[in-house]
């Protein structure tokens, strides 16, 4: 045990959740701490909203604990609970106005109206709508209702804030914008916030710890920067972006990398992370931004890089940057994307690939 250390302001201890045979939550371990944004993060069906629930008091687990602010609340009903929730499903109160959506939690709790009025109003300021409260829903737009959603949600100052999907139903462009408030407001009020998504550059432009979660189960948890550059699992290396793989042997350490035979024939140096040893049959990834490409008659292979030739499959332009698929001279297949957009590579073209050893990393064999 730490000493000195702060309860987690959410903690699930061996959380199950069973709905007859489908198991949504298989033995979940996961400490939030105080004030940090936490973001579920992983593809439908994997049991967020579950989680969310259960800490809402929506749902029971089937076996585990959880405990809020060092309090176990399994029993604890909903109201009892001091949460605000902005669900997708969790609209606003179309018949009432403004100053009634956001009061709602208030009058509920019984605050006196002085108070109430001055807090409303002040939630409206943080979420840059002042003087709105007299309109209907109806007469705001997608995201300015959302934002009104964010305003009943923080106006009790709860002990935590859980979103499911916020900001799904917006536009791209209004989706970025309200992530980036979302995340001021989030700082500004210091609130605990679980946020449960299934995109994965939301999760990790928002959060101060990302949770990847497949099937009920927690895969690997860390920073934004941990999970993205130190995937711990093919899945998670895969669905946190555009990852290469390759399967092979570890054939032992050359300097400071470690040499490994994949199984198309090529040899190349990874990062020696980890424990290996020769003989180890290990999956190499690397990331698709890792790569560097160029033309073959420009270009010859730096001293210590691994290098592939291939020819380009084929090609997209994605505005801030291109991804292309190189198809090496033995038939694999690579996924290059370049920021470099000045350098552009047409369909057919021979070209070089470069990949620094410090990017290819070994993962387990699956
Ligand atoms: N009330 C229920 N009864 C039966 N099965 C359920 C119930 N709620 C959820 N499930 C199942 O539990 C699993 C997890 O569902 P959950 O809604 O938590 O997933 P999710 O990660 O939120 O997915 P999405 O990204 O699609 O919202 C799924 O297989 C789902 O079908
Ligand atoms: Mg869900």
């Amino acid at each position: 045990m730490e000493k000195n250390k702060a309860p987690a302001a959410v903690q699930f201890k061996g959380v199950v959740k069973r709905y007859g045979k489908v198991v949504a939550v298989k033995k979940m371990d996961l400490d939030i701490e105080e004030g940090s944004l936490v973001t579920l993060l992983g593809p439908s069906g994997c049991g967020k909203t579950t989680l969310l629930r259960m800490v809402a008091g929506l749902e029971e687990p089937t076996e585990g604990e959880i405990f809020i602010k060092g309090k176990q609340v399994n029993d604890v009903p909903i109201h009892k609970r001091n949460l605000g929730i902005i669900f997708q499903n969790y609209a606003l109160f179309p018949h009432k106005t403004i100053f009634d959506n956001v009061a709602f939690g208030l009058k509920y709790r019984n605050v006196p109206k002085g108070e109430i009025q001055e807090k409303v109003t002040r939630a409206l300021e943080m979420v840059r709508l002042p003087g709105v409260e007299k309109r209907m829903p109806s007469q705001l737009s997608g995201g300015q209702q959302q934002r009104i959603a964010m305003a009943r949600a923080i106006v009790i100052e709860p002990d935590v804030l859980l979103m499911d999907e916020p900001l799904s139903a917006l536009d791209e462009n209004l989706r970025e914008e309200m992530r980036v408030e979302l995340d001021n407001l989030q700082q500004l009020l210091g609130v605990t916030t679980i946020f449960v998504t299934h995109d994965q550059r939301e999760a990790l432009s928002m959060s101060d710890k990302v949770v990847v979660m497949k099937d009920g189960e927690k895969l690997q948890e860390g920073s934004p920067e941990e999970v993205y550059n130190e995937s711990a699992d093919h899945f998670v290396a895969d669905f946190l972006g555009h990852s290469n793989f390759a399967q092979g042997v570890v054939m032992g350490q050359e300097g400071d990398w470690i040499r490994v035979k994949l199984d198309d024939g090529n040899e190349i140096s990874a990062d020696p992370s980890g424990d290996w040893t020769e003989g180890d049959r290990v999956e190499v990834v690397v990331r698709a931004q890792k790569l560097q490409i160029d033309l073959k008659s420009q270009q010859t292979p730096e001293s210590g890089m691994n290098h592939f030739y291939g020819k380009i499959a084929n090609r997209s332009y994605m505005g801030g940057e291109i991804s292309y698929f190189v198809e090496l001279e033995n038939g694999t297949m690579l996924h290059v994307i370049n920021l470099v957009i000045t350098k552009s590579f047409r369909k057919g073209e021979e070209v070089l690939i470069q990949a620094a050893p410090a990017h290819c990393r070994l993962l387990p064999k699956p």
